[in-house]
């Protein structure tokens, strides 16, 4: 047995280090020997026990072949699990006392750490304190702002207090959804267990940038959360970056969660290009899945179409439903569209520029609105013109164009080999691919 060595090793070490003390050997956790860990346990800590921490220190150890994970720690790359042997040193009213410690790899297919450590019986609850503050210290941080846990940057733009009606897509696709949502929710979780299958459901929203997507998010959250149910939301385009970390941190946080849970995974094709490709399609395939018996439901977004190649479409089990998150369809959405922007400012003369909003995604209809309502603002009008309007379109159209043909891409996904166009949100939504080819 691995551990036997280490155990035997340490009590030699013991013995000529203290050599008048007792010891005894206890399974320790591997996150006290976590760099992490070890930076924010700040000496002088205090301790139950009337104890306190002092420090801790490398030795040396035959046994062992030291070895470090390095990895992102939020924003920066830091060293993180060790393997090796410390003694961590603790002060108290009874005067010093030593824990030696010892980490190691015992499989090289499984990267997980295993830990023992010496410690003196009577100093068994300090250490069980301490052994808890490290692994709390490199648990995953979880912010919780307002009823949604943001897992990776603050900065995403997601709020959770959008409107069921501020949201403008055709209301079937609006209704299919969201009953989509509650049926699992309400039935599909016990089916899903009645079946013994881990009750997860993974849908997609697909759409050229601008359609909605992030605001339809919002608009979910805020009706889950109505509901009583917990919202994690995990964005891969901020400034964390997507790395597969932050997709298990957000599983942690689903598990952790206690009740049915909408996991928003955005842009989740930003994950698609690095590493850790593979690990997403098993997320999509259901094998890497939050263990949450109260159920979860992802909800992914991508701004590429063209991404939902057949290796994801045909395979059976990889996302339950896709749902095409369109531009805007026809002149009765275009107008919706319109006058939800324009608010009080809306004319019927407006009107004239309905038939050059049909292909555009919201946001260029939001975008020309704010923009002829400035322009009136600034020449002190309180009704906007068509010209108004006319112009501001113009503008928005020609900056669009100029995008498109000076803007090099990020490149898209990487599940399908051969470039496909799409049309759609001016220089936002053809995506060029700037590498590979
Ligand atoms: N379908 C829509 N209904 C209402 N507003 C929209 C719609 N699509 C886009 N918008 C406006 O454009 C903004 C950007 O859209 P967003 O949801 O971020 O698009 P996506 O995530 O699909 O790229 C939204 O915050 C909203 O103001
Ligand atoms: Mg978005």
């Amino acid at each position: 047995m691995q551990y036997e060595r280490l155990v035997t090793w340490a009590h030699g070490e013991w013995q000529t280090r203290w050599p008048q003390r007792e010891a005894i050997a206890i399974w320790a956790s591997p996150e006290c020997s976590n760099m992490v860990a070890q930076k924010l346990m700040k000496p002088n800590r205090r301790l139950r026990g009337k104890a306190r921490f002092l420090g801790v220190e490398r030795v040396d150890c035959p046994v062992v072949t030291p070895i470090s994970d390095y990895g992102a720690w939020g924003k920066k790359m830091v060293f993180t699990s060790s393997a090796g042997a410390l003694v961590f040193r603790f002060d108290s009213d009874n005067g010093p006392f030593e824990v030696l410690y010892v980490s190691a790899y015992f499989d090289d297919e499984v990267q997980d750490l295993s830990a023992i450590a010496l410690v003196p019986p009577d100093r068994l609850e300090t250490w069980a304190q301490f052994e808890g503050l490290c692994a709390r210290a490199v648990r995953p941080k979880i912010q919780r702002r307002r009823d949604v846990y943001i897992i990776g940057g603050m900065d995403a733009s997601f709020d959770p207090k959008v409107a069921w009606d501020d949201v403008i897509l055709p209301d079937d696709l609006k209704t299919q959804l969201v009953s989509d949502v509650d049926s699992f929710f309400e039935d599909g979780v016990e089916i899903y267990r009645k079946l013994k299958l881990a009750p997860f459901r993974k849908l997609l929203l697909a759409g050229v940038p601008g359609t909605g997507k992030t605001l339809l998010c919002a608009a979910l959250a805020k009706h889950c959360i109505d509901q009583g149910r917990v919202v994690v939301y995990v964005s891969g385009t901020d400034r964390d970056g997507a790395s597969f970390e932050k997709i298990q941190r957000a599983f942690q946080a689903v598990a952790n969660a206690r009740y049915p849970t909408l996991l928003i995974v955005e842009e989740i094709d930003a994950y698609l290009r690095g590493d850790d490709k593979a690990r997403i399609l098993n997320v999509m395939d259901g094998v890497e899945s939050p263990n949450n018996p109260r159920g979860s439901l992802l909800i992914a977004t991508t701004n590429y179409p063209e991404a939902i190649d057949e290796r994801i479409t045909k395979r059976p089990g990889r996302l339950d439903r896709i749902y095409v998150i369109p531009t805007i369809q026809d002149a009765q959405q275009a107008e919706q569209m319109l006058r939800h922007y324009m608010a009080d400012q809306w004319d019927i003369s407006h009107n004239a520029v309905i038939d050059r909003l049909i292909g555009q995604p919201g946001a260029f209809v939001r975008e020309a609105a704010l923009a002829a309502r400035m322009l009136a603002a600034r020449e002190r009008l309180t009704e906007v013109s068509l010209d108004m309007l006319e112009r501001s379109i113009d503008t928005l159209t020609v900056q669009m164009t100029a995008d498109r043909d000076f803007l090099v891409q990020r490149r898209p996904i990487g599940l399908d080999r051969a470039p496909r166009r799409q049309s759609g949100f001016g220089g936002l939504a053809p995506r060029r691919r700037t590498d590979e080819e």
